[in-house]
């Protein structure tokens, strides 16, 4: 499976939040899972967020359990599937071209079938039959069930669409095949959809409504994974704070802070992260639940889109910049070494300089220690679409965006430089990109640490004192090996 970096182009920072991470990466089955074999085979590709990333994980086991076996090789895959994202437009031309290449191997072998999963599927619907006429299936977020079945039929030569949202399914039982070769870090999905309804967003008419996924499932889930020796999960939602499960038995009604706690409890030597915080929701309780447990990450990414009031109102985001800044006190009151990180939206319609001047002076004000910064894309049938113009020529979009980019670097410089000398704790992902000689994980606050191997093991922590960086990285030694 391959995760393919839908911020090219859209120039991120170069810390990135740990739910993207894995972007980028040709990933392989982790070793525990053996794939049965009905004598076929399935690829996916996924495009986008950790959402589908950890969708892709759950399309694989309902395949597996079906008897597909996963190849690596599109070329020799007897079903092709593409998880898609339509946040912005050029995440869909990417998709667009990439099937592009798949129609080499269409004529190469012809009853290869191709599918189309995720959010393009759920906007473009039997369009993306048409316009890609090579496509034999189109699957939305909420049909990942009936995929067997519309594999079935696009085998026997028909086009197989279902693309319908549902207002339960949160695939709760099924339990995802992992496809991280690394076999320490997880995402879990604890909530589908959003209800937020921010104007410039496609997410709420791809994803759908907002649903929570039961507690003990999730619990089970986490349990599971840290007796297979994963020493990280990063619980998933579009917007978590506003998780919410009624237990019928007690009556006690769990809200996000209470799940947190409940997973954390599954092991102190697991670490808990969770993506993504909205600012009128994330209140003060998760807050006083991350301090309370040692083994939720000191990191909360909480995007504010802009710092001008006039312009979040009219982004539907329901709060405003003194509202978001209060949020951001209690973060440094109650967890006063926390990670902040955030996303930024430049151009949005009718967005003026001194409005785009507000959203630079936030950046000054909280010093993030990283964002994700894109300029506005219009994306067909969202609110923002149809209520206004989207009026900021492309090449102002652009400037702004680079203005942004380039303040939030040195911040992002700035908030590493205060690191070195520290000793930090790092939970041990990978090998190093760059050095087969180096290791490298994520400290508390969702910095990536890199340092000499000596005797230390992924998926062990150490001590690593920093003693250099850039903005995207810090760099030491051992100092000590805690298990
Ligand atoms: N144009 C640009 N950026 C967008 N995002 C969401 N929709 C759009 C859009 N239409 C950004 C927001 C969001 C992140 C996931 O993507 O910043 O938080
Ligand atoms: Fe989109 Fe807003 Fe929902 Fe995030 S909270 S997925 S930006 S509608």
């Amino acid at each position: 499976m391959k995760i393919v970096d839908i911020k090219n182009g859209e120039v991120g920072t170069l810390n990135k939040p740990l739910s993207e991470e894995r972007q980028g990466e040709v990933l392989t089955l982790s070793n525990e899972k053996k794939l049965n074999t009905n004598g076929k085979s399935f690829y996916v590709e996924s495009y986008g967020c950790a959402m589908n990333f950890s969708d892709s994980e759950i399309v694989a086991s309902i395949l597996k359990d079906e008897g597909y076996g996963l190849t690596q090789n599109y070329k020799a895959a007897d079903v092709i599937l593409m998880n898609t994202c339509s946040i912005r437009e050029n995440a869909e031309d990417r998709v667009r071209n990439r099937l592009k290449d798949f129609q080499h191997i269409k004529k190469q072998n012809p009853a290869a079938v191709i599918g189309v999963l995720g959010c393009m599927a759920e906007r473009l619907k039997s369009k993306l039959l048409e316009q890609e006429q090579l496509v034999d299936i189109v699957c939305g977020p909420d049909a990942y069930r009936s995929l067997p079945s519309l594999i079935t039929e696009a085998e026997g030569g028909q086009k197989a669409v279902n693309v319908l949202l549902s207002r339960e399914e949160t695939y709760a039982d099924i339990s995802p095949v992992r496809l991280d070769a690394t076999g320490v870090t997880a995402f879990v999905s604890i909530m589908r959809g959003c209800d937020n309804m921010c104007s410039f967003c496609v997410v709420p008419f791809t994803r759908g409504r907002e649903r929570s996924r039961n507690p003990h499932t999730i619990v089970q889930e986490v349990k599971d994974l840290f007796n297979k020796g994963y020493r990280e999960v990063t619980l998933l939602g579009q917007n978590v704070d506003s998780y919410k499960w009624d237990t019928k038995e007690n009556e006690e009604r769990i809200g996000f802070a209470k799940l947190l706690a409940m997973v954390a409890e599954v092991n102190p030597l697991l670490r808990v992260r969770f993506s993504t915080s909205h600012p009128k929701d994330m209140l003060d309780d998760v807050m006083h639940t991350m301090a309370a447990y040692k083994n939720i990450c000191n990191y909360i990414h909480l995007p504010v889109q802009s710092g001008n009031s006039r312009v979040l109102n009219l982004m539907n985001r329901t709060y405003d910049r003194a509202w978001y800044m209060g949020r951001i006190e209690a973060i440094k009151r109650i967890i006063p070494d926390c990670g902040i990180s955030t996303d930024i939206i430049t151009g949005f319609c009718s967005e003026t300089e001194e409005e785009h001047k507000d959203t630079l002076s936030i950046l000054e004000e909280v010093q993030y220690d990283f964002a994700y910064m894109f300029f506005y894309s219009e994306r067909p049938g969202t609110l923002a679409e149809r209520k206004y113009d989207d009026d900021i020529p492309l090449a102002v979009k652009k400037r702004r965006l680079q203005e942004v980019i380039d303040l939030q670097s040195k911040n992002s410089l700035h908030s590493n430089q205060k690191d070195v000398g520290k000793v930090v704790e790092v939970l041990i992902q990978k090998t190093s990109k760059k050095s087969e000689d180096d290791l490298c994980g994520r400290n508390d606050q969702n910095k990536m640490v890199i340092f000499p191997k000596e005797n230390a093991t992924i998926g062990t922590y150490v001590k690593v004192k920093i003693e250099s960086c850039n903005q995207a990285t810090l760099k030491g030694h051992i100092v000590e090996y805690l298990n």
